[in-house]
C-alpha cells in the first residue's frame, strides 16, 4: 500500500497564521469501498475562508480540530474505483484532503472536461469561485444595465468573474485590488472601467468620485475594512451591497472599536445581504454550464495562479492574505499528463 502525505492542523493560529500552524505526516492510502473512489491530487485549491476553519470559534465554515487532516477542493485522476461512475484516469473535482491521494464517494464528484478549460479552472472559475460570483452577483446584486458595480478583491477568483459579468450585464464596473500589476489586469485585459490600487491610493473616498461619478448602486464586497468604510460613503438610492467576504478582518483578535459606517446605510436606504455560495447549490449546475459556455466562447477570462508542490500549500495559502495571487490560487501537486 502506497503512503499518503497530508498536512493537517497543527496548532490554532493567533492573528495571523504562520507556517508553525501546519504539520505534514505520513499515512497509509486506503483502498476504495463500494461506491467509492480513490483520487490523486493534480491540484488543490486554498481558499480565504480556511482562516475561519483554522480558527475555534464558528465561521461560515465549520471548524477543523488541531490535528485534522486540511480539506479543499481537489481536482485529480481516479487511481482506483469502486463505482461504476468512474474509470481509473478520469478527471474529477471535489472536496479532498490537502494529500496527495483523497478517497472520496464517487456521487460526492464532478466530472472535469478539459476540453472547456484546464483541470485547474474547476478550482476557479468553473469551481466554488465562479458560483459565488455568479449567484452572488446576478441574484443578490442584481445590477440593471447603466449601474454601477463596485468590486473589492476585483484581482482575485471571485472578484475578477464578478466584474466581468457585470460588465456583460452593461454595468460600469471598478474594482479595488492590491497592485498595478492586478488593476492593469482588470482594465486591459477584463474591461473593468476603472481599478484602484488600494495600496498606493491614500483617499479611497476621492478615487472612487473619480471613477464612480454616479455613485455605486451594487458594491460586491470580498475584503471589508477601510475600502468598504469608503464605498459605503457613496452609496445610491436603493443600493446593494452583497457581502460575500471580509478577508480584512480574518486575521484581526478583536473586533475593532469605534464610529461604524453603519449611518451611511440611511439617507440610501441600503439593502445589506450576506451571501453563502453553499445557499445556491440545487442550481450549481446553472452556473457551471453557463459560465463554461462563456469561458468556452471567449467571453470570460480566468487566470490561475498556481505554486507547485504540495509541500508548499501553506505558503500558497498564507500568500492569499498578502495578495500574491492573481485569480485563482491553487497548488500542483502532481504534473498533468
Ligand atoms: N460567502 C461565500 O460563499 C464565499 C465564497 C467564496 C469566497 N468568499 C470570500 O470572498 C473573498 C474572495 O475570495 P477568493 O477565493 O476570490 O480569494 P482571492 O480574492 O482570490 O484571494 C484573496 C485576495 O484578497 C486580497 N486581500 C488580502 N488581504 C486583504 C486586505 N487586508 N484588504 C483588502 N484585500 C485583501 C488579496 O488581493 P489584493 O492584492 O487585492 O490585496 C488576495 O489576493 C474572501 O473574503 C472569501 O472568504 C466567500
Amino acid at each position: 500500500m502506497e503512503t499518503n502525505t497530508q498536512w493537517i492542523l497543527s496548532k490554532r493560529p493567533a492573528g495571523e497564521p504562520d507556517l508553525d500552524c501546519f504539520e505534514r505526516k505520513e499515512t497509509a492510502t486506503e483502498e476504495p469501498a463500494e461506491g467509492e473512489i480513490l483520487v490523486q491530487t493534480r491540484y488543490l485549491s486554498v481558499d480565504p475562508y480556511m482562516r475561519g476553519r483554522m480558527s475555534e470559534q464558528e465561521s461560515y465554515a465549520e471548524p477543523w480540530a488541531v490535528g485534522d487532516p486540511l480539506k479543499g477542493g481537489i481536482v485529480g485522476e481516479v487511481a482506483a474505483t469502486e463505482s461504476e461512475a468512474y474509470d481509473v484516469g478520469d478527471l474529477v473535482t471535489g472536496e479532498g484532503l490537502w494529500a496527495e491521494y483523497s478517497l472520496l464517494d464517487a456521487d460526492d464528484v464532478a466530472p472535469v472536461d478539459p476540453s472547456v478549460a484546464p483541470p485547474e479552472a474547476y478550482l476557479g472559475v468553473l469551481g466554488m469561485p465562479g458560483r459565488t460570483a455568479y449567484f452572488g452577483l446576478l441574484e443578490i446584486g442584481d445590477p440593471a444595465p447603466g449601474e454601477t458595480v463596485v468590486v473589492s478583491g476585483a484581482a482575485g477568483a471571485v472578484g475578477s468573474v464578478v466584474g466581468q459579468i457585470a460588465k456583460l450585464n452593461g454595468c460600469r464596473v471598478v474594482g479595488f485590488a492590491g497592485s498595478d500589476e492586478k488593476t492593469t489586469w482588470l482594465t486591459e485585459s477584463l474591461g473593468f472601467d476603472a481599478a484602484i490600487n488600494y495600496k498606493t491610493t491614500d483617499d479611497y473616498q476621492a478615487a472612487l468620485t473619480a471613477t464612480a461619478p454616479d455613485g455605486v448602486d451594487v458594491y460586491f464586497d470580498n475584503v471589508g475594512g477601510p475600502i468598504t468604510d469608503a464605498v459605503f460613503t457613496q452609496l445610491n438610492l436603493d443600493a446593494t451591497v452583497a457581502v460575500c467576504g471580509q478577508i480584512a478582518h480574518y486575521n484581526a483578535e478583536s473586533v475593532p472599536t469605534g464610529p461604524r459606517k453603519l449611518p451611511q446605510l440611511i439617507a440610501p436606504r441600503a439593502t445589506v445581504q450576506g451571501l453563502l455560495v453553499g445557499d445556491f447549490v440545487t442550481r450549481f449546475e446553472v452556473a457551471t454550464d453557463q459560465l463554461s459556455e462563456w469561458v468556452t466562447d471567449g467571453t470570460l477570462e480566468h487566470r490561475e495562479s498556481v505554486v507547485e508542490g504540495l509541500s508548499n500549500a501553506p505558503e500558497a495559502f498564507l500568500g492569499l492574505f498578502a495578495g500574491d495571487n492573481i485569480g485563482k490560487q491553487v497548488v500542483q501537486v502532481t504534473a498533468d499528463t
